[in-house]
């Protein structure tokens, strides 16, 4: 297996790379205009997209790759198969028994990293390395990225975009009214909870959180804060023990931050998280830069509407995802998959589509000149710090072992397990 440098610890789910051999996957339609088995049309006719992207600023970012799309292949309808819940929380499961009922769509959302080797493990998606050629994207991303969509020399999708998952967004007059500077980073944990206290003692919600892969979110921040990136990516590849003291004190962060937090997280999404802080109602929420496009899109600027940093104790590293397509097998339309592969791919699609996530393109030709002053931070800092794998997002574990994490943090932060428990289980998770 290759190691690169800034994707070091790449963990389990990294890809085993064997390069030379050549693309021979399942049956490749590519050139049929009559569709399939599964389709009684013209291949190239329509798709079906699959994503978790359904409402509000995420829809608006697939508006925009849509828009593209149809300028770009007018002859192909789109087909919104979105399904809500951020992070994929309903989406993956629906996927997965669509896919075990030979029920493709005809492409779908999946995180760069271990989550697509599982797609991958189990033969559900097709080898598209030839369409990398048919479309010149082989040099027009990271090579580091590409790594994270390959097995034995085969690349399976691909990539969308980058986010960044370690970031704290802050109302700044909220913080002003606590008698903070708003214009204050804070280098440590330590440092962060004084200011929390202060938020809290103006009785504004000092942190506002959602739903449990919010939490894991931001479980996965207090970890790197306090392990470093190091010991951050030795819980995957097993050199950091989880049941040790540094792992503790961890756990002791994350369940103190946790006493910051909305008491209706557990009935919200991210979005409403985020809307506390647009909205005043609370001080700061670690999110994933998706938020940027909700601060964007309820008209907000920064900085006199809102602040955002990298959460304490993780500044210069860059916890990343990247969403990516795929050709699944046994696609209705996988001539329509292709067309919007294409789009995906693209330098126009990129822009478009990123410009309104809040994210910024894997495709490195794209123009970025009109992006945000956030998303001008995020570029650089992905080109400069230490990159990570997000748990939260499918690019450090399978799904399987996200599930189980999700379990014991949702029982620990619902009281149902004590700090001694919750760290065994998520040991049990990790470890098997
Ligand atoms: C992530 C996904 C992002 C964003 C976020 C919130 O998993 O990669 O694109 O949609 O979930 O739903």
């Amino acid at each position: 297996m290759r190691v690169n440098t800034r994707f070091a610890a790449a963990a389990a789910g990294a890809a085993v790379l064997a390069l030379g051999l050549t693309a021979c996957g399942g049956d490749d339609s590519s050139d049929t205009s009559s569709g399939d088995g599964g389709s009684s049309g013209d291949s190239a006719g329509e798709v079906e997209v699959f994503t978790w992207w359904a409402a509000g600023s995420e829809k608006a970012g697939l508006d925009a790759l849509v828009g593209v799309f149809n300028e770009q292949h007018p002859d192909t309808e789109f087909i919104n198969g979105a399904v809500a819940g951020g992070a994929g929380s309903a989406a993956k499961d629906l996927l997965q028994s669509r896919l075990q009922t030979n029920d493709p769509p005809d492409t779908f959302q999946a995180h760069a990293g271990a989550e697509l080797q599982d797609y991958i493990s189990a033969g559900q998606i097709e080898d598209v390395s030839d369409l990398y050629d048919e479309f010149g994207l082989t040099e027009a991303f990271p090579a580091d990225l590409v790594d994270r969509l390959t097995v034995d020399g085969k690349i399976y999708s691909i990539p969308s975009n980058i986010h960044r998952a370690n970031v704290v967004w802050a109302n700044p007059t909220v913080l002003e009214d606590a008698g903070l500077d708003p214009a204050a980073t804070y280098d440590s944990m330590d440092d962060w909870f004084t200011a929390l206290d202060a938020v809290e003692e103006s009785g504004v919600t000092a942190l506002s959180v959602a739903t449990t892969w919010t939490q894991v979110n931001l479980l996965e921040t207090v970890l790197l804060a306090d392990l470093g990136a190091e010991g951050y990516n030795g819980l995957w590849d097993g050199s950091t023990d989880w049941e040790g003291a540094e792992v503790t004190g961890a756990l002791e962060d994350f369940e103190k931050l946790m006493g910051y937090t909305n008491t209706d997280r557990d009935g919200l999404d991210w979005p409403d998280a985020t809307q506390q802080v647009i909205d005043g109602q609370a001080g700061f929420n670690v999110m994933g830069d998706w938020a940027e496009a909700a601060f964007a899109e309820a008209g907000k600027s920064s900085p006199a509407d809102y602040t955002y940093f990298p959460v304490p104790g993780t500044d210069g590293v860059f916890d990343f995802l990247a969403d990516s397509f795929t050709l699944p097998v046994g696609a209705p339309h996988p001539d329509g998959a292709k067309n919007w592969l294409e789009t995906v791919g693209s330098a126009d699609g990129q822009a478009a589509f990123n410009k309104a996530k809040g994210s910024i393109p894997a495709n490195t030709e794209s123009d970025t000149s009109d992006f945000s002053e956030y998303q001008k931070t995020a570029i650089d800092s992905f080109s400069q710090d230490t990159i990570v794998s997000s748990l939260a997002h499918g690019a450090a574990v399978p799904v399987a072992t996200l599930n189980d994490i999700s379990d014991a943090t949702s029982k620990f932060t619902t009281g149902a397990s004590d700090l001694a428990g919750y760290q065994s289980e998520l040991a049990a998770a990790v470890n098997g």
